[in-house]
């Protein structure tokens, strides 16, 4: 099958259309045969103004798949919901956990803009399952991704809130998307906040394949030492992944390490640029 891939939010704009707005977060336009998802969903909905300007018609979207519960890429959720209803919403069900980050002597909410029961309220249908998951024919979420690699850990930062505790993030939320392509196997990342490593031997795991053809999303590396990236890069080299889109949350020195790594299959992604796989 061959998938289109359109950036509705990122924190850049690609060249495109007047009138494309960028923004801290994410979402992502996947369009196969007669299925179209979005993953994820931005910060603020400006997402359903930037498919308007690139003339991406979102009343037919049969499912939003939300990589976690994060502000910025959940946040659109709420303006999609009141445009229409008639959806799936996927994920893991701890996307509803309150989210909170703690830095610099401040603690802020960065959780999900509306409750499960609200959504449910408007008619929203929920898929929300731990494990992995069949979203369509060829499309499939990871579920909860194991850390194994030793090298990835969550950054203290991050504060969820389970049984009236506030306690780390374990992050059991985050999850990738992973598309079975003509090409090969693309991976979808959200913010990989298990470790972009982590998430790519769990989908070789899940797909049996010892080849990744293609990555695109937040590799969530903006602190990452020069070890660590390192580490990453025999990951991808192993998994001898051709494409390399790298966004949101990369962080500037490891895009330049990267493309340094690994040259013209190292991609910037935007607001606006569409890629077929
Ligand atoms: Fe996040
Ligand atoms: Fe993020």
């Amino acid at each position: 099958m061959t998938f289109t891939i359109t950036t509705l939010v990122e924190n850049t704009v690609y060249m495109g259309p007047k009138g494309l707005k960028g923004e801290h977060g994410l979402s992502f336009l996947i369009q196969a045969d007669d299925r179209k998802i979005l993953f994820d969903t931005g910060q603020t909905g400006i997402f359903m103004d930037n498919a308007e300007i690139l003339n991406a018609d979102l009343s037919d979207v049969d499912t939003v798949v939300l990589s976690h519960g994060h502000y910025d890429h959940a946040g659109g959720l709420e303006r999609f919901a009141e445009f229409r209803t008639d959806f799936t919403l996927a994920g893991h069900p701890d996307i509803f956990c309150k989210k909170q980050i703690s830095a610099l002597g401040s603690t802020r909410d960065i959780g999900m803009p509306v409750d499960r029961e609200t959504l449910v309220a408007k008619g929203v249908r929920l898929s929300l399952t731990s494990g992995p998951a069949e979203i369509g024919p060829g499309i499939m979420s990871t579920g909860e991704v194991p850390m194994q690699t030793g090298f990835e850990s969550i950054e203290p930062v991050f504060l969820t809130e389970k049984e009236g505790r506030t306690l780390p993030d374990p992050f059991t939320d985050d999850q990738a998307l992973i598309l079975d392509t003509v090409r090969g196997t693309v991976v979808i990342l959200g913010c990989a906040h298990r470790g972009t490593a982590n998430t790519l031997m769990h989908v070789a795991a899940l797909t049996g394949k010892t080849k990744i053809h293609a990555i695109m999303g937040g590799l969530h590396l903006g602190g990452a030492s020069g070890e660590k990236l390192k580490q990453i890069a025999a990951v991808i080299r192993n998994f001898d992944i051709r494409h390399i889109g790298v966004g949101h949350c990369t962080g500037h020195k490891a895009v330049a390490y990267l493309s340094h790594e690994f040259g013209d299959r190292v991609f910037p992604i935007g607001v606006g640029q569409s890629v077929k796989f």
